[in-house]
């Protein structure tokens, strides 16, 4: 949700602004602008409802003054629809100084009350423009430094935010502060950036700088500060953006979505590349945390969305392997029930985006309770992986459609690699049973690209007469249930079906009521060879739908002759053991709901309301 870039340095600031922009679309937004202080030192500013290429039109037609100093926001509503008027950036001290803002004041109103019954007006319904008023009137009252300002006015905020401001009066510097919302700094030669987040800037420059929580940043072209809300200098962490500007592009694919599935085999690839060798898993990340390893008793996992689904895999393997007892939380129900926690708790969160708001609060509410914290995550310098004790970062690369897919073998993928270090370190697994699954890990890859390479076509196939479908069940059991989960979710946000995902074990406790003649639905087939007692469970669900008129799409092994007579389409699976199986049945479903939203005509891309960093609670 809402994007952020800052610009300070010699160039044209509108075009890093607007393809900084560009490359944030992927977060959701519903309006966009920026603000511009130009050669004459003046301050433009243009902002518009709807899409970037709105504001890029308008541009077009009534340029603005060129200038080189410059911030830009895509607006993901809160406080006030998505209209012009409400749109970022926001002004102050007499249109000389301009604002944009990601997150939610929360002490809005009492400021703004206050900032009326001095005179003040306001323009908008945002929370955003009553911090711009404020720090107006912090700058006149701290000797027109918006440095100093800027510090009285974050210390009011309640809230969690990304502010960033520039001044007519100081136009070569951009300040930015954070609290609980991201932002990081990219390093140029004569330049500088801000960004929600690399994508940002990663076209200008790899080098980047993460800061931490209620930490203030000043971004000239020659110098970067960085210092607490008080103005004590504080240590930043720079860090190398192992990606590049194409990763997060198209290059030629139809959609993000329909590149980042065909990247499934490179994600859950370059997540075990350089953690393991000779069928030994090591972590270089976890180094020195054996102790807390053998310590543990039992391991929490945390999250929201597909990562919970990923987290929700993951317990079984964790289980399976360490036999530490594992729960799988809600991130945003988990802090609101008083959980019990204490230092012997592991509390693992996953979250691609590192951002998620409910995922963060969650985290740092465990590190309250004195529970051990170590994060999943996709993106450096996130917010989450900085609040936790230890991280595993997922290699996935860039993921910019809204519905999460590479991210999600890649986080099953950590939680495999993890499962294995700590059953190792623990002697709940011998070496050579460790060699076996990290064997099973590596052939991964492979069998994805099989599916992808032999299932596509037939996929689409189907898909497209079933583009007036009206409801799909999804059905699993063991591992199988949080992929039927997972199908289920995919394509209710990018088709907008109506979607539920079951265990096939709870359809005779009422699911089964709703299938009538014609209803899809997908069962997650388990291995006839590796699992024969759930096989057999399994395939008598399939029957017991078949016999009232399901259409039915088993996604079984290749081989596996028992779902033929009773399903209508068999999507093929290689073969692989119970705990791998998960890796490999997602791909059809992710296919699947791509394939189907695009015959209904959709932006798989970005499905309508929703964001793909869901940084407010
Ligand atoms: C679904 C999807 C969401 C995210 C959820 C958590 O396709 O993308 O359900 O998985 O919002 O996001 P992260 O992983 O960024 O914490």
């Amino acid at each position: 949700m809402c994007g952020i870039v800052g610009y300070v340095g010699p160039r044209e600031s509108e075009a890093i602004l607007l393809s900084g922009l560009a490359r944030l679309e992927y977060r959701g937004y519903d309006s966009a602008g920026i603000a511009v202080i130009d050669a004459d030192g003046d301050l433009g500013l243009r902002k518009r409802a709807g899409k970037l290429s709105v504001l890029r039109e308008d541009l077009d037609a009534h340029p603005l003054p060129a200038g080189t100093t410059g911030i830009g926001h895509t607006r993901w509503a809160t406080h006030g629809g998505p209209t012009d008027v409400n749109a970022h950036p926001h002004l102050a001290d007499h249109e000389q100084l301009a604002v944009i803002h990601n997150g939610i004041i929360e002490n809005y109103a009492q400021i703004k009350d206050e900032l009326v019954s001095e005179g003040y007006s306001f323009l908008s319904e945002t929370d955003t423009e009553v911090a711009a008023v404020l720090l107006g009137r912090e700058f006149r009252a701290h000797g027109e430094d918006l440095v100093a300002a800027f510090r009285a006015t974050v210390k009011r905020l309640d809230g969690a935010f990304t502010l960033l401001a520039l001044h007519r009066e100081q136009p070569h510097l951009v300040v930015g502060a954070r609290r609980n919302s991201p932002l990081v700094i990219g390093l140029g030669e004569g330049e500088n950036f801000l960004g929600s987040d690399v994508a940002a800037f990663v076209e200008y420059t790899r080098n980047a700088l993460a800061i931490g929580q209620d930490q203030i940043v000043a971004i000239t072209p020659e110098a970067v500060t960085v210092t607490d809300f008080d103005g004590n200098p504080v240590e930043v962490e720079p860090f190398e953006v192992t990606w590049d500007a194409a990763a997060a592009e198209k290059g030629g694919w139809s959609s993000f979505m329909a590149k980042e599935v065909s990247e499934e085999p490179e994600a859950v690839g370059n997540t075990i590349r350089g953690r393991v060798r000779d069928g030994v898993v090591s972590i270089p990340e976890l180094d020195g945390l054996d102790d807390l390893f053998r310590e543990i008793n039992r391991i929490v996992i945390i999250a929201a969305g597909t990562a919970a689904y990923a987290g929700q895999v993951g317990k079984y393997a964790l289980e399976e392997w360490t036999r530490i007892p594992v729960d799988v939380e809600l991130a945003h129900e988990f802090r609101y029930r008083n959980p019990i926690l204490d230092e012997r708790t592991l509390v693992v969160s996953i979250s691609q985006s590192g951002e998620t708001m409910d995922t963060l609060m969650a985290v740092k509410y465990a590190v309250e309770r004195g529970a051990r914290t170590l994060s999943i995550c996709n993106t450096q310098g996130a917010t989450i992986p900085r609040e936790s004790d230890a991280i595993v970062y997922t290699h996935a690369g860039p993921e910019v459609a809204v519905a999460s897919t590479k991210a999600f073998v890649a986080q099953i993928t950590a939680i495999y690699l993890l499962a294995l270090h700590v059953a190792a370190v623990r002697g709940a697994l011998t070496a050579t049973e460790v060699a076996q699954h990290v064997l099973e890990l590596e052939a991964v890859p492979e069998k994805i690209q099989q599916i992808l390479d032999r299932e596509q076509e037939h996929i689409e196939q189907f898909a497209h007469w079933m583009a007036d479908t009206r409801s799909v069940l999804f059905l699993g059991r063991h591992v199988g249930f949080p992929i039927a989960l997972e199908g289920a979710l995919k394509l209710k946000e990018i088709s907008y079906i109506h979607a539920e995902g079951f265990a096939a074990g709870e359809l005779k406790h009422g699911p089964i009521a709703l299938i009538e003649p014609g209803q899809p639905v997908f069962v997650i087939v388990p291995s006839p060879r590796e699992s024969p007692v759930l096989h057999s469970k399994v395939v008598s669900n399939i029957r017991e739908v078949h016999a009232r008129g399901a259409r039915v799409v088993a996604i079984a092994e290749e081989g596996d002759a028992a779902v033929l007579p009773i399903s209508d389409e068999v999507l093929r699976i290689p073969l692989a053991g119970p705990l791998f199986e998960p890796l490999l049945a997602v791909v059809p479903l992710h296919i699947f709901a791509m394939a189907l939203a695009t015959a209904k005509g959709l932006d798989v891309d970005q499905p309508r309301n929703l964001a793909k960093s869901v940084t407010v609670e």
